[in-house]
């Protein structure tokens, strides 16, 4: 699905981005983790084209998308989420959702649909789906951060992608918040058959799903492959163990 070689940023002369390279074969569920300021979101703003690469080469389906942007990749079949929630705070869930459907999908020949009928059954079963169906007509920005996380899932979604990228999807959120999100967003992988590409700090979380993990140290790979290879990794031990000294 998803092919990064030897891809390169350079803030002001500060390396970010070393020279990544990895594959996310189609359904697979792959974690990219690595300290803090080790460039996982970088990469994920590089693959998505929020970020123009130095150097090195995105492929998508067997398709250069390098610098591609971001609206033409999400027709392409990318979605993502941000590390910070992306929701209208002041709109409804409802809303929310449904702005995400006409955002994609436009307003086709619904001329004399009234607003609120646009995309009506799409957006109640795909809050059904992400377990938001009851707080439809709550206004998002007060839901729980929790909550909040849920509805971006949602938002990614409707976009209909093939490959979800999810910046820290659990990020906030409390040890049980946690559980739920990822049971949530494994669920929606597999249902979907998506290819998903993540990135987060807790480990229990990354061993529990992910197929395949990529540990970025200071912007290179140090280690990329299945659960139980990368566990015993000496590097990564070494960077971990390293943090919490
Ligand atoms: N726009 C930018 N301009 C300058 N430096 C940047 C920019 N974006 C990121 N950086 C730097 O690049 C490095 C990698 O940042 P990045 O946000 O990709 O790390 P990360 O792995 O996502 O970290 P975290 O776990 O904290 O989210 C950091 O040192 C960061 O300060
Ligand atoms: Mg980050």
């Amino acid at each position: 699905m998803l092919e990064v070689r030897d891809l390169v940023k350079i803030f002001d002369g500060f390396v970010a981005v070393g020279g990544v390279s990895f594959d996310a074969p189609r359904g697979s569920i792959g974690a990219i983790i690595g300290p803090n300021g080790a460039g996982k979101t970088t990469v994920f703003n590089l693959i998505t084209g929020h970020l123009r690469p130095d150097r090195g080469r995105v492929t998508l389906k067997g398709r250069d998308v390098t610098g591609v942007a971001p609206h033409d990749l999400c027709r392409l079949g990318v979605g993502r989420s941000f590390q910070r929630t992306n929701i209208f705070p002041r709109l409804t869930v409802f809303e929310n959702v449904q702005a995400a459907f006409v955002s994609h999908r436009g307003r086709g020949w619904n001329l004399l649909t009234p607003v609120e009928r646009l995309y009506h059954d799409e957006t109640r079963g795909l809050l059904e789906s992400i377990g938001l169906a009851d707080r439809a007509g709550e206004v998002a920005g007060f839901l729980s951060h929790g909550g909040q996380k849920q509805l971006e899932l949602g938002l990614a979604l409707a976009l209909e992608p093939e490959i979800l990228l999810l910046d820290e999807p659990t990020a906030g959120m409390s040890a049980s918040e946690t559980r739920e999100a990822i049971r949530l967003i494994e669920r929606i992988t597999r249902e979907r058959g998506l290819t998903l590409l993540f990135t987060e700090h807790d480990m229990e979380v990354v061993f529990s799903i992910a197929q395949r993990i990529t540990v970025l140290h200071q912007g290179r790979v140090i280690a990329d492959g299945p659960p139980d290879d990368v566990r015993r990794d000496e590097s990564v031990r070494r960077v971990y163990l390293g943090e919490h000294r």
